[in-house]
């Protein structure tokens, strides 16, 4: 019978990190660790866009997942682009969209992210929405708001069969790389708030893979990962040390 709850998945966002040698490295000690192992969790590493062919290339069982897609697709006169087409012939399944530090330094606003959305979906690229709230909109209480409304600009642009695509990834932005993590309680609040809204607007919503973001480390993993609605982390400073990583990868395939 096909498993109908959601698959737990944590993913490395290594963002502009680390220089290449070192890269090559912790990739090893990554793969190695998780090579022959049957753990019950996905693991996929989001490596900067330069390494990105070379790692799809390594042909292991760890998908490869870029942080970022363009507003443009196919081949075409765009210098500097990377398109969903593009990635999707170089054996790269996966992307990150709408990532905290793509919408506030890069100037991903609304109709960019649908537009790289289509883009992805399109393609046939998995993708990994983030949403999440700012400190102000959290302590002016319309942190659910927010998040909500991230998420009705998803379906927008979505179709009944695209939600299979789609893992969300819950990233209060306050929360990032700042070592504050969200309470275990408020971050499952989040998430059954997602799962909920999920759950009216798609028949998808219980196979749809919810991580949470924001100072995942070793310390904090096993607490939220008991979390009903947490099925994984998507786990940015902690993940560029291989023994940090591999802990928060055993909290979450012990879940
Ligand atoms: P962090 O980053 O784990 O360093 O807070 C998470 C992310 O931005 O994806």
């Amino acid at each position: 019978m096909e498993k109908t709850s959601p698959k737990k998945w944590v993913i490395g966002n290594w963002k502009l990190n680390p220089y290449f040698q070192d890269a090559q490295a912790l990739f090893q000690s990554i793969t190695q660790h998780i090579e022959g192992q049957s753990l019950d969790c996905q693991v996929a590493i989001a490596p900067p866009t330069a390494y990105l062919a070379f790692f799809s290339a390594q042909n292991l069982p760890l998908p490869i997942v870029a942080q970022d897609i363009s507003i443009v697709n196919g081949t075409g006169a765009y210098t500097g682009e990377i398109s969903a087409d593009l990635l999707k012939h170089a054996n790269v399944n996966y992307t990150l969209i709408g990532h905290s530090e793509r919408r506030e330094l890069f100037g991903d606003h609304v109709e960019r992210l649908q537009q790289k959305i289509k883009n992805a979906i399109g393609s046939g690229l998995h993708i990994i929405y983030c949403v999440g709230e700012s400190l102000e909109q959290r302590e002016a209480g319309h942190a659910k708001d927010i998040v909500i409304q991230q998420l009705q600009e998803l379906k927008a642009v979505l179709s009944e069969d695209d939600w299979q695509n789609v893992i969300i990834a819950y990233e209060p932005i306050w929360a990032i790389g700042t070592g504050k993590t969200a309470l275990p309680q408020d971050a499952q609040d989040m998430h059954a708030t997602i799962r909920s809204y999920l759950q009216d607007h798609t028949t998808w919503a219980n196979r749809i893979s919810l991580l949470y973001g924001g100072s995942v480390k070793p310390e904090n993993a096993v607490e939220l990962a008991a979390c009903t609605d947490i099925d994984g982390a998507l786990v940015g400073g902690a993940s560029l040390d291989a023994s940090s990583f591999i802990s928060i990868i055993q909290a979450f395939a012990q879940k």
